[in-house]
């Protein structure tokens, strides 16, 4: 059995390779054709020193403290030429990806199903083409989806968990917008090509308790996330809230609601900021911090939403002297490609 490693460069592109058993984490990415930094690949020169986000692994014995000090080995960083893996592991690489001979990988999939929510949002639903190796990701990453015919493209992360044949985004509906104007006259069935996974605005492992912040298709990777939890049989206790601006914005509440069901600490609350809304939460995200889950402490916080958004979180964080245990953001404006930033 082969162990799957997500390499997270430092321009946002993710290349996973599989490591076999007893393999080295640099030799596994050499045979799959992407040199990872390094000089001496003995332990001695610490040029391959990087940082494992999560995963279990052996570093053995055989490094020297000069090459990684004791004090680094606890806070995860790792020598790839002496770690081996004993479980999926993701990597954050100090470098670009194309100073180690790589990029992004471009793959195909068609059209499945395009499902309007008012004129807030569109889920959209892709199908890996017949043969074709489903594209690997980390739950929260995004992909660059070429709208055809124009030459450009609009950046959506996944919805979806990863692994699946079925791939969907949930993409703001914007007037006039590129993405949303082809999807208006858009059919099933017909190919576009993406190009990624990119960005470090994933979930890592861990036991602590999860705070969600979304603004709104920002909830698009929190499903992702969620479904992964939901999958592994996660107890973290996680607590999601989803902010729009109006009550049209509210979009598939019911899947979210769902997860209760599924992931027994589980718990959302949703928020509109209309004043004229009769929702019963109203306001800003802010406005609707749950204080007890984040004056206990050790809670990882998790922020995808429109820039004004993850400013005022930040702030309001700030400003009440508030330091989440992991603290992880992305910023996406619309009308462009999203900005991960994390
Ligand atoms: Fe020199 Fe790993 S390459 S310590």
């Amino acid at each position: 059995m082969s162990y799957t490693i997500a390499l997270n460069f430092e321009d946002g592109v993710t290349r996973f390779v599989d490591c076999k058993p007893g393999e080295k984490v640099l030799d596994a990415a050499f045979r799959n054709k992407i040199n990872l930094p390094m000089d001496c690949s003995d332990g001695v020169c610490g040029t391959c020193k990087c940082r494992a986000e999560s995963g279990a692994y052996d570093m053995g014995d055989e490094y020297i403290e000069d090459a990684l000090t004791e004090d680094e080995a606890a806070e995860g960083l790792v020598l790839t030429c002496q770690m081996v893996p004993s479980s999926d592991c993701v990597i954050a690489v100090p470098v670009t990806a194309a100073s180690c001979k790589t990029g992004q990988q471009v793959f195909a999939a068609t059209v499945a199903r395009i499902e309007p929510h008012h004129d807030a949002a569109v889920v959209l639903e892709l199908a890996v083409e017949d043969g074709a190796a489903v594209p690997s990701f980390l739950p929260g990453q995004y992909v660059n989806i070429g709208v055809p015919g124009s030459g450009d493209h609009r950046s959506y992360s996944f919805s979806t968990a990863p692994g699946d044949r079925s791939l969907g985004f949930l993409i703001k509906k914007i007037p006039d917008g590129l993405m949303s104007t082809w999807l208006a006259r858009a059919t099933t069935g017909e190919r576009l090509d993406l190009t990624g996974p990119m960005g470090s605005f994933y979930l890592r492992d861990g036991d602590n308790p999860l705070l969600f912040l979304a603004g709104g298709t920002g909830l698009a990777p929190f499903l992702s996330m969620l479904e992964v939890l939901a999958r592994a049989g996660s107890r973290r206790h996680i607590h999601l809230i989803y902010g729009v601006t109006r009550d049209l914005d509210l979009v598939l509440v019911e899947q979210i609601a769902a997860y209760t069901g599924r992931l027994p600490n589980f718990t959302f609350a949703t928020v509109v900021a209309d004043p004229a809304s009769d929702h019963p939460r109203k306001g800003w995200v802010t406005q609707h911090m749950p204080e007890e889950m984040l004056a206990a402490g050790e809670v990882d916080v998790y922020l995808c939403g429109p820039p004004p958004m993850v400013d005022a979180v930040r702030h309001y964080l700030d400003e009440n002297g508030i330091r989440p245990a992991c603290f992880h953001y992305e910023k996406f404006t619309p009308n462009a490609p999203q900005k991960a930033t994390a």
